[in-house]
């Protein structure tokens, strides 16, 4: 598996990591054998990069990395983990001694000294220009309780703010077949600046593989069934922000496109090679919630993709989503 320098972090990340909310909750029922079976047909399978946040599932997903970890001490991994979300969304719970706190705990849960990196999790626009904020990160980092910060944002106009800090390392944004904001401005920017960047919900939650209709029904404790409507958090997170049915249908049209320009690939694979492949993506982050996901997503790595196939997405795109999609993150 490829592997590319994660920005000011230094450290090579595979190409295709994996992300693991899953592993701790919102997805509906993964046990923790299960769990520990993604992590290990994941590295197996050549990625050496994790990213998990410290409220999924209220630790549960650091801590399976943390178990795995002890298990596995040779494995090469870096484990990029999220803070922030525990407590109330107000600027002002961004201070040094909540961080201390924040990463006190994701480093007990991860069995580590040191956080490899830590990103802001998604928090209220003000944050991410704030002196006093990365003032607090820049003091993590001098204290050794974190080797590394990022942010993760909603919008561009977040990720472009987080980009222009110094000691930013690493952003991570939504950038899929179904949202294509990122490659005007904040790809080219991090680019330029060195900053890596982290492509999350690369499937739009599932609906790029083509598997769901408009009868599929999610369990009751899965985000794709009770965040539809953004009430629990940001709608952008749950299909990407789109129209499920119209999801439905470009999904499709995908698939079709798939089977035309990569025959044998499945839309899976092909969504997530073709993330990897956008100048300026250091790590593309799948989601998986058993073994053989977990194996499919990786083998993605070693998929090349055509120009034509880079043209029919655009063009799904515009046909599709620009409209709704653009103005709003
Ligand atoms: N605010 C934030 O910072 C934030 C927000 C969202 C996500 N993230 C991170 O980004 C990661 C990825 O995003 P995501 O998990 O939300 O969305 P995603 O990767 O777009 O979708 C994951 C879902 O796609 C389906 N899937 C995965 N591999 C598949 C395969 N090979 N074939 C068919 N279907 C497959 C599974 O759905 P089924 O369950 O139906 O099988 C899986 O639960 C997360 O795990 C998390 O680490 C961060």
């Amino acid at each position: 598996m490829e592997q590319r320098i994660l920005g000011r972090t230094d450290r090579p990340v595979s190409i295709v990591g994996l992300g693991t909310w899953q592993l701790g909750a919102d997805w509906g029922e993964v046990d923790e054998s299960d769990a520990l079976d993604v992590l290990s047909a994941s590295v197996d399978a050549g990625v050496t990069f994790f990213d998990t946040a410290d409220v999924y599932g209220d630790g549960r997903s650091e801590r399976v990395i943390g178990r795995f970890r002890r298990e596995n001490p040779s494995a090469p991994l870096t484990v990029a983990t999220k803070m922030g979300r525990r407590g109330p969304q107000e600027p002002g719970e961004f201070t040094l001694a909540n961080f201390r706190a924040w990463t006190d705990r994701s480093r007990t849960n991860l069995g580590v000294d040191r956080l490899d990196l830590v990103q802001l999790h998604c928090p209220p626009t003000p944050v991410f220009s704030s002196d006093a904020v990365y003032d607090a990160l820049d003091t993590l980092v001098a204290e050794g309780a974190i080797a590394n910060y990022g942010v993760s944002v909603e919008t561009c106009a977040e990720a472009l703010a987080a980009i222009a800090r110094p000691g930013t390392a690493s952003v991570q944004i939504i950038l899929n077949a179904f949202r294509l904001k990122p490659l005007d401005e904040v790809l080219p920017a991090a680019r330029a600046a060195g900053v890596g960047v982290i492509a999350r919900v690369p499937l739009a939650s599932g609906l790029l593989s083509g598997r769901y209709t408009a009868d599929t029904e999610f369990a009751s404790t899965d985000h794709r069934n009770y965040n539809r409507d953004g009430s629990a958090f940001d709608v952008g997170e749950t299909f990407s922000g789109v129209d499920y049915e119209q999801g439905v249908q470009a999904a499709r049209e995908f698939s079709a496109l798939v089977s035309r320009e990569l025959p044998g690939v499945s839309p899976a694979a092909a969504a997530i090679a073709w993330v990897a492949s956008q100048p300026g993506v250091t790590s593309v982050i799948p989601g998986a919630r058993s073994r053989a996901q977990a194996e499919a997503n990786a083998a993605a790595g070693d998929v090349t993709v055509p120009p034509a196939l880079d043209e029919g997405v655009h063009a799904l795109y515009d046909q599709y989503f620009r409209a709704a999609i653009h103005p709003r993150w």
